[in-house]
């Protein structure tokens, strides 16, 4: 690494690791109890097991985003971090805050809204935690000097995660009020903020991994990300069909939201320019697997499988069905997993030299086993989803007899899911196997120029 602070980042990233690993072990639990009969209903029932399977997913996702942060910043700004104790101060207090949530959860300790099932106390520590982190940030910056749009672009996004989570603090007695001002936070961090974090950390490393020239990758960051702007805000109507609000919401929700995945072809098509024109120079491969797999799967996820069930006539048959999830997985882990361990697998070789820059074969085994398990899980989900929006919505049989009738999708889904748990598994062996060397190993004086030897751009 360049800079000696930038190994508070290794720490994320371990973390991450951990709780990503048990988040899939709770994530194929959960699959299981659609087969049922299920022996541990009574101590770990399935909506315990899907609260902590979402919870360590949010938790997970965004110690990644920290860590990354930490690391990012000081390349861009050119500066060591403003305080290493108040970065591992912060490590410590959202550990023992994800610790004792999942616990709680548990014995049922929590508010039931949910992916915001957060108890006041934690929520409190949430917002603590993230104030220390853009504090942190906001103070190398301003030492520094050094302010690029990149960072602007990220830093926004940091700052609009933390600022939306308020809402979720208050209580509301009424479920319409409550349900309208939840999406505030969840729609307006995935399809708003986050994609600000997911940008500026796609310019960042197609930046350093292309050698694509910073003016021109910085200007196309503007434009998704106002597009994303543009239409993230009123899509979030989408959310407001059928939950007790104005009609007036659902044209609003389906032209809007249908606009989103205009942002979404518009970064997938700015990664594969960059790409085509570095040649595969910069020898951190697997890097660019993930950074332009990231960029690519969002556009599946999210813009595609989005689009599917957006448009109200169509919505009002897969609202919350198996078709919500279907999406809900290929989107959340495009956009961001993927672009969390695209920032992991690019430190990684900086942070323990022994190993190869190249990334390691273990390393593409966890790629493409993670990808394929990924995208069969969502056949899988995306199978059970349309069975189940015929057979109960529209042929009308209860819920458990529908669910009956879609078990062989289960099991598909049960077996994709166990080719995903071992790319996800290998992927942390491969995390852990080197040991950290924490220490400045590579020249300082001008981090822009890592991707070298650039090829000529092809014709
Ligand atoms: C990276 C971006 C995105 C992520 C991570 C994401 C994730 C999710 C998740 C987790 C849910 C379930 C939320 C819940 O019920 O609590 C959801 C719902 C939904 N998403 Fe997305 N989404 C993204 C982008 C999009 C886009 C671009 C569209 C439309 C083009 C879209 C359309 C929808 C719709 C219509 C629902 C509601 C489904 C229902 O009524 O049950 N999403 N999304
Ligand atoms: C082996 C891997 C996994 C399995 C077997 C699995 C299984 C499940 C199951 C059974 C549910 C409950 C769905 C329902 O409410 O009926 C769920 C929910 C969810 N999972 Fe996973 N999961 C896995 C990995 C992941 C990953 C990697 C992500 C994201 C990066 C993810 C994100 C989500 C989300 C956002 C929900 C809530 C969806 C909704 O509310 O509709 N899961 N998962
Ligand atoms: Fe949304």
């Amino acid at each position: 690494m360049r800079y000696k602070s930038q190994s508070v980042a290794y720490w994320y990233f371990a973390v991450a690791m951990v709780l990503f690993g048990l988040q899939i072990v709770f994530g194929l639990l959960s699959a299981t109890k659609y087969l049922g009969p299920d022996p541990l209903l009574y101590i770990l029932p399935f909506d315990v097991t899907k609260v902590i399977h979402t919870n360590l997913l949010v938790v997970w996702v965004l110690t990644g985003f920290m860590g990354a942060t930490y690391w990012m910043v000081p390349d861009e700004s050119r500066t060591e971090l403003h305080s290493v104790k108040l970065a591992y101060l912060q490590l410590a207090l959202w550990v023992v805050m994800g610790v004792t949530a999942v616990i709680g959860y548990l014995f049922r300790y929590g508010t039931g809204n949910k992916l915001l099932e957060q108890p006041l106390p934690h929520k409190i520590v949430i917002v603590v935690v993230m104030l220390m982190f853009l504090y942190n940030v906001v103070m190398t910056i301003r030492k520094s000097g050094r302010f690029t749009t990149t960072e602007g672009v990220l830093l926004l996004g940091v700052a609009g995660a933390a600022v939306l989570y308020l809402p979720s603090l208050l209580e509301y007695d009424n479920y319409v009020v409550s349900i309208f001002y939840r999406w505030w936070t969840i729609h307006l961090w995935v399809e708003g903020v986050w994609e600000m974090i997911q940008g500026g950390f796609l310019a960042y490393l197609l930046i350093r991994l292309s050698g694509a020239d910073r003016e021109v990758m910085e200007k196309w960051l503007y434009v998704i990300v106002g597009l994303v702007f543009m239409a993230g805000i009123l899509g979030t109507a989408h959310h407001y069909y059928w939950v007790g609000v104005p009609s007036y919401w659902l044209p609003i929700g389906g032209i809007f939201s249908a606009l989103e995945p205009v942002a979404l072809v518009g970064m997938a098509m700015y990664a594969y320019s960059a790409m085509r024109r570095s040649g595969l120079a910069h020898p951190n491969t697997l890097a660019l697997h993930w950074t332009v797999g990231s960029a690519v799967y969002t556009l599946f996820g999210a813009g595609l499988l989005g689009l599917a069930h957006t448009w109200p006539s169509v919505n009002k048959w897969t609202h919350g069905t198996l078709i919500t999830a279907m999406h809900g997985h290929a989107a959340f882990y495009g956009a961001y997993a993927m672009i969390v361990l695209a920032m992991i697998t690019y430190a990684l070789p900086a942070i323990s030299p022994a190993r190869r820059e190249q990334g390691t074969s273990l390393g593409y085994w966890a790629f493409w086993l993670q990808l394929a398990g990924m995208f069969g899980m969502t056949l899988s989900f995306a199978t059970a989803g349309i069975g189940q929006v015929y057979l109960e919505r529209i042929m009308g049989l209860g819920y458990l007899d529908a669910q009956l009738k879609i078990q062989v999708h289960f099991l598909m889904l049960i077996g994709t899911g166990t080719l995903f748990a071992i790319g996800v598994a290998l992927f942390i062996i491969d995390f852990f196997r080197y040991a950290p060397r924490l220490e400045v190993t590579q020249d300082a004086t001008d981090p822009d120029l890592q991707a070298v030897p650039v090829k000529p751009a092809r014709a």
